[in-house]
């Protein structure tokens, strides 16, 4: 046995070992700002919905004032306190993501995370005319996932597609359960401008995008969205899929692995 190893020492030049080395102490350094990166777009995503939720009740909260009469009042105090508990939900999935740092997969309900991350996005997607399509499942089994990092590909997959079109349009979002290979399917399909066949093997390169810079809610441009969506879903051994026609739109598929299938994963490996 050692005398294979020193073979193989011996056929590699030094230079090659020691510039390896470096390779994946860089690439280790680049997940970890991809991930902190991750909390930071969470973070301006959740500010930004947060000032839309404090703009809404600061509006009823003058409302109310203005109209003394009991049914506007109502109206205005129902409208506070709907308001109020979204703020909530906001601060919260924030405090979790603060707290969840460090990568923990744990059994997760993945119509859970995909209904906070469309929570955290209503107001935008409102805001660009976006409808949204959902067909999600009455029962699907728990994924084995890290939720903060599955939320982070889940708005990077939205926001892209809220900017592949920019005069509103249709958001079909599909989640099903793959019982054969014990997966779990997300469905995020735009009818947005569609990839071009030549950029489409580029898309999940680190630092490619086609935008100019960040749009007016400043996001977008920094192309590393699919590129951390890439390197979390392998993480959690899932796949990513594209399909897409100029002009028609877009369609992503992840699949992730179910609580038995990631237990016989990790039973094989
Ligand atoms: N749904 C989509 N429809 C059309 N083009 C898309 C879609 N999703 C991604 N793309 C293309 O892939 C490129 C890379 O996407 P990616 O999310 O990695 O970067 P970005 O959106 O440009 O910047 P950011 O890193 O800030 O998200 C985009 O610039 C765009 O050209
Ligand atoms: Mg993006």
């Amino acid at each position: 046995m050692f005398g294979t190893m020193i073979a193989s020492i011996m056929q590699t030049p030094p230079e090659t070992h020691e510039l390896q080395g470096q390779i994946d102490a860089l690439e280790e350094r680049l997940k970890q700002m991809q991930k902190l990166a991750a909390i930071g777009e969470l973070t301006s995503t959740a500010t930004h919905e947060f000032n839309n939720v404090l703009t809404t009740i600061i509006n009823y909260a003058k409302l109310g004032l203005r109209n003394k009469d009991e049914s506007n009042r109502t109206k205005a105090f129902d409208k506070i306190l709907t308001a109020a508990n979204r703020a909530a939900k906001i601060t919260n999935t924030i405090l979790a993501a603060a707290k969840n740092r460090k990568k923990e997969f744990e059994p997760t309900n993945f119509i859970g995370l995909v209904s906070d991350s469309l929570l955290l996005l209503e107001k935008e997607l409102n805001k660009y005319r976006i409808t949204l399509e959902k067909s999600f499942p009455e029962v699907l089994p728990e994924i084995m996932a890290d939720g903060n990092q599955i939320q982070q590909v889940i708005l990077n997959l939205l926001i892209n597609a809220r900017q592949a079109m920019p005069g509103g349009g249709k958001l079909h979002l599909k989640i099903s359960y793959d019982e054969e290979n014990e997966m779990v399917d997300l469905l995020v399909r735009d009818y947005g401008c569609g990839i071009p066949p030549e950029k489409l093997p580029h898309i999940f390169d680190r630092f490619y995008s086609t935008k100019s810079g960040p749009d007016e809610s400043g996001k977008g441009g920094t192309g590393l969205g699919l590129a951390s969506c890439k390197t979390i879903i392998e993480e959690h051994k899932g796949k990513i899929r594209v399909e897409s026609t100029p002009g028609k739109g877009t369609a992503f598929t992840i699949k992730l692995p179910t609580v038995v299938r990631a237990k016989l994963l990790e039973e094989n490996s």
